[in-house]
């Protein structure tokens, strides 16, 4: 059977855009053979619901929660002890674990890794200590240790080379376009390659791309060190900053670090539509600006205020529209939960 469709799921910012909610609201529109995990460890921290109920996970691709195969690519890398309490995590909660599948070719996080990572990144850098950083370095001068090097390794590994994916598959991005390791502000990035180019790395060609959903906020976030968000911090807006990291409950996932906030960057959020070839655009928590009753946005570096939700999003459509030209759909989310990305009225369509 060969690759039917691959649709791609990435973060247009810092992370923490709620790519899991879309994510979850694909696999109930669409017939997905394959949820995949291209990049990262379990530095990431997703969100889900499933029927109403809360779930989190760090590197197990959200497939688990309703019954689809999941695989975790050769670019991830594998902290064992973690997986394992993510494994017993979603067994207690009533899930399948049996069809979770590891390449034999992603990296093994070592406790050697944890440690250099919390000595030398973590305060230095904002890392989250999981050993991302230090794994990736031995990956790349080549004395890493892969998943199919592990004696008696208790879960399903894949051979890619042997059995490749096959059907409709979607991508679950994790962290997102400034923190890729090449389009980020280096070095306060995560070490891998955050945005579709690097979704191939799964063992498909270009060619199968189907729709990439970018997906973002309407402020932005930052957790960890960052020079370049800080500049913006004026004392002007440090308040509502501050109220909206609180009704936003921009609280880490993973580490449960209060994110920084700021206005929505459009420049920014220009550049990682068109690198990353986004074609639909989802841009959540519109609902907090509202309770804030505050609409700004940075564009051209200047501080753009608006009266009304309706006149801010039409400018945020316009901009885009505009300068993206893969852009059909910009989808505007008010709800944790779901998403319609189907039939939104804020939908637009070129
Ligand atoms: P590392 O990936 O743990 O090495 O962290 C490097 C940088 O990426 C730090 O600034 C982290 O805060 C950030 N980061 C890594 N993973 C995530 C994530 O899932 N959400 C938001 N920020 C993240
Ligand atoms: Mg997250």
């Amino acid at each position: 059977m060969a690759i039917n469709n691959v649709d791609i799921c990435c973060g247009l910012a810092w992370g923490d855009e709620a790519k899991g909610k879309i994510v979850s609201q694909l696999i109930q529109y669409n017939k997905y053979d394959w949820i995949c995990r291209w990049s990262g460890g379990n530095n990431a921290g997703h969100t889900i619901y499933v029927n109403g109920i809360k779930y989190a996970t760090h590197i197990i691709p959200a497939g688990v929660f309703y019954g689809i195969p999941c695989y975790i690519g050769p670019d991830c890398y594998i902290n064992f002890n973690a997986f394992t309490e993510e494994i017993e995590y979603l067994k207690t909660n009533g899930f399948d674990v049996s069809k979770i599948y590891i390449s034999g070719k992603a990296h093994v996080i070592t406790d050697e890794h944890i440690d250099d990572d919390n000595k030398n990144y973590k305060k230095q850098q904002g890392s989250t200590g999981s050993g991302i950083a230090p794994c990736a370095k031995d990956k790349f001068a080549r004395k890493g240790v892969q998943v199919k090097d592990c004696k008696n390794f208790p879960y399903n590994i894949w051979n890619e080379t042997v059995s490749p994916l096959y059907g409709d598959i979607l991508c679950e991005g994790a962290q997102g376009f400034w923190l890729d390791i090449n389009y980020g502000e280096y070095p306060f990035v995560t070490s891998a390659n955050t945005l579709p180019y690097s979704a191939c790395s799964l063992g498909f060609p270009h060619q199968v791309i189907r729709n990439i959903y970018g997906a973002a906020k309407v402020y932005d976030t930052r957790v960890g060190v960052d020079p370049s968000f800080e500049h913006d911090f004026s004392e002007t807006y440090e308040s509502v900053y501050t109220s909206i990291a609180k009704i936003g409950e921009e609280y880490g996932t993973t580490t449960k670090r209060l994110r920084k906030v700021q206005w929505l960057n459009i420049d920014k959020l220009i550049n990682a539509i068109n690198i990353s070839g986004t074609n639909h655009v989802i841009i959540s928590k519109i609902d907090i600006l509202e309770k804030m009753n505050s609409f700004v946005y940075i564009f051209n570096d200047n501080y753009c205020h608006f009266e009304t939700k309706e006149d801010f999003i039409k400018n945020i459509n316009d901009i885009i529209l505009n300068k993206c030209d893969y852009v059909e759909k910009i989808i505007y989310s008010d709800n944790p939960i779901t998403v319609d990305l189907l039939n939104n009225s804020s939908s637009l369509s070129t």
